[in-house]
């Protein structure tokens, strides 16, 4: 090869190479995904990769001329891993947008990188109120413990409930829980008579609910993250609660559709609110439900698989709006979007960043040979109460 030809050479593969970065960077649109797929909350991670996945199963992976591509990562549930992959996939990926964040710490891990490098970051399954004021960048479309806490706390003491012992997974969520409704219940003329805190891993609920049985009270008010209501609902029969008279009543948190079907019927009658449950009479979570089921062994999708289909919603959305943006742009195409969810309808509130939708009132029923969460009442369209000064 002579000198002209080899710098010819050279030149036309580098100028292939950049216009094949330039192709890629303009013809792709990339989420970062980061979730815990092992570990103690590789349900979490499942349920919402499992509901990505169908979502651009259903609505295609080209957004606006855009190839979209979702870059999953396992974060172990480790907060300073979940920083770690956050930074690599701004800094090497250059992704458009954030997405997951299972664990309230996780999220807020990744609050400074996105305000720095002014990335959106959808949480899609974390609910501490006070994640979307730690980055203007954040948005939220799984919901707020507040929004569950008080629904409950308003349906109790109208229904023969007066006394009540909280116990609550001592950290973000498990807090929120415990002030709202522990606020609500008061104010409805309530009283919660003890406060208990359970380690958020692997916790063992026996000597809390031995205290549970001596302070008598009419029920016991429980909020633990996603993947350890069956545990607390085990302990909760071989203490024999129930037969000593002590309802259960929580978050929908603890009669998780990941479980419930394994909880046994011990659990008939458990009432909880929350905003979705995979029995949600409605055309949409019906196709939900039997898609997410085809697709994955049956499974059925929890509240955390909505959060994680509702974000991809309204990532895709803000990727026609903007033609697959990125940065300010793309936030603002975020905020303020209204749609109907499996979970009925929903918005993300324009000034907040937050999600705004029913909470409902469920009991657990058995129908046709299997447990659900059976929605009989609703509150429409609750802001998160930790954020309404
Ligand atoms: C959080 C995690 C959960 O699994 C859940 O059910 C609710 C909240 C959290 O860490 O924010």
């Amino acid at each position: 090869m002579n000198k002209r030809h080899f710098l010819g050479t050279l030149a036309a593969a580098v100028l292939a190479s950049s216009a094949g970065s330039a192709f890629a960077q303009d013809n792709t649109f990339k989420i970062g995904l980061i979730l815990p797929m092992t570990g103690p909350f590789a349900s979490t991670g499942k349920q919402v990769e499992a509901a990505v996945k169908l979502y651009m199963a259903q609505n295609g992976d080209t957004v606006a001329g855009k190839k979209v591509q979702v870059i999953l990562k396992d974060d172990t549930s480790a907060p300073d891993v979940t920083k770690r992959l956050a930074q690599e996939l701004v800094v090497n990926d250059k992704v458009n947008v954030l997405a997951g964040f299972g664990l309230t710490p996780l999220a807020l891990a990744c609050a400074p990188i996105a305000t720095q490098s002014k990335t959106p970051l959808v949480v899609m399954a974390a609910a501490t109120s006070s994640i979307t004021e730690a980055s203007p960048y954040i948005i939220r479309t799984s919901f707020t413990l507040p929004q569950a806490a008080v629904g409950i706390a308003d349906w109790a003491p109208k229904n023969g409930i007066k006394k009540v012992v909280s116990l609550v997974a001592d950290y973000g969520p498990g807090l929120d829980a415990e002030k709202y409704f522990r606020e609500r219940f008061t104010f409805n003329g309530g009283v919660v008579v003890e406060a208990l805190r359970v380690p958020m891993r692997n916790p063992d609920f026996s000597p809390f609910l031995q205290k549970v049985r001596d302070d008598k009270p009419d029920a016991l008010f429980a909020f633990v993250p996603s993947g350890e209501g069956a545990a607390l609902m085990k302990q909760f029969i071989e203490r024999g609660m129930d037969k000593a008279g002590i309802k259960l009543i929580g978050t929908g948190d603890i009669t998780d559709d990941d479980q419930l079907n394994g909880m046994g019927d011990a659990t008939i009658g458990v009432v909880t609110a929350h905003h979705y449950s995979a029995s949600h009479n409605s055309a949409l979570n019906k196709k939900f439900v039997d898609a997410f089921g085809k697709a994955n062994n049956g499974l059925r999708p929890n509240f955390m698989a909505v959060g994680g289909y509702d974000g991809m919603h309204v990532i895709y959305e803000a990727a026609k709006t903007t033609q697959g943006g990125r940065g300010d742009a793309l936030l603002a195409a975020m905020k303020g979007q209204v749609f109907e969810s499996p979970r009925g309808p929903m918005f993300i509130d324009a000034q907040t960043r937050d999600v705004v939708h029913n909470i409902y009132i469920r009991k657990v029923e058995k129908v046709n040979g299997q447990l659900w969460n059976q929605e009989f009442d609703v509150i429409k369209d609750v802001k998160d109460p930790g954020k309404v000064k």
